[in-house]
């Protein structure tokens, strides 16, 4: 038999950007603990919407864990209490009857929220359009075989490629540091021989391009890597450091840490 429960929500309201939000209490009765919490969600929302008041506006797509689209502060954790679990993943028989449920936005300096729970990520892709590619002409596909890689550089390679780009990282660091996002998809690339003729240009565009942003500094508290729902390792940080400074030594780079 389903087994259901109660609880009490304590979600962020905000009408806009520049609107002054507030915490805002409702009661979640009812709540199968078969449902994901985006589910869950959908629910209160449904019952919000009969009463004639405004749905909680969060983001979402797949719902698989697959597409970063998802994302909010549970008690004070991206993502809730579930380790390599995104929102749309965690399911409510991780919580109690009787539970308080504090649910924000992530909140970053770069991250402005555009409403409720949803925020702007856009300077991810921002990251993303200075240097988080490989330049290669489209047409048919290429032999699968036509670029051997040892089993352990791609298995590498794809333990980064996970990133799913929510932005967790960003919202769990006390400085809102983007390293981790960008580690990984610089050391995804990276590691690849398909990554190699772009990886220090890469490598200098992104993070010229992160630090255009208003992202904060790496100062190694690794809650990036404690919230991060594809347990993306800080070892990215460090390859992405080392190819920063490599490519810089090797011709004209602006100094790192330098704001423009
Ligand atoms: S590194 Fe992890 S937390 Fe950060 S954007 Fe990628 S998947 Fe999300
Ligand atoms: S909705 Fe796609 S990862 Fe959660």
């Amino acid at each position: 038999m389903t087994k259901t429960i109660n609880l009490t929500l304590k979600i962020w309201r905000q009408k806009g950007p520049e609107a002054t939000g507030t915490l805002e209490t409702f009661e979640a009765t009812d709540i199968s603990t078969d449902m994901s919490f985006l589910e869950m969600l959908d629910v209160v929302n449904e019952r919000l919407t009969l009463e004639g008041r405004e749905p909680i506006a969060f983001d979402h797509d797949c719902r698989e864990g697959i597409c970063g689209t998802c994302g909010a502060v549970v008690n004070g954790r991206p993502h809730g209490p579930q380790k390599g679990t995104t929102l749309c993943q965690l399911h409510m028989r991780h919580f109690a009857s009787g539970d308080t449920l504090v649910i924000e936005p992530w909140r970053a300096r770069a991250f402005k929220v555009i409403k409720d729970l949803v925020v702007d990520r856009s300077a991810f892709d921002r990251i993303i359009q200075a240097g988080g590619f490989i330049t290669i002409r489209t047409g048919s596909a290429p032999d699968a075989n036509a670029i051997p890689i040892p089993t352990d550089t791609l298995e590498h390679a794809v333990d980064f490629a996970e990133c799913i780009g929510c932005g967790a990282c960003v919202a769990s660091c006390p400085n809102g540091a983007a390293m981790l996002f960008v580690g990984a998809k610089i050391s995804h690339l990276g590691l690849l021989p398909q990554g190699q003729p772009e990886r220090a240009r890469r490598a200098l565009k992104m993070v010229e391009a992160m630090e255009r942003e208003a992202f904060g500094a790496c100062t190694n508290y690794r809650s990036c890597e404690a919230v991060c729902p594809k347990e993306i390792s800080i070892s990215g940080i460090a390859r992405m450091n080392k190819d920063f400074r490599r490519a810089s030594l090797a011709g004209a780079a602006p100094a790192h840490g330098k704001k423009r």
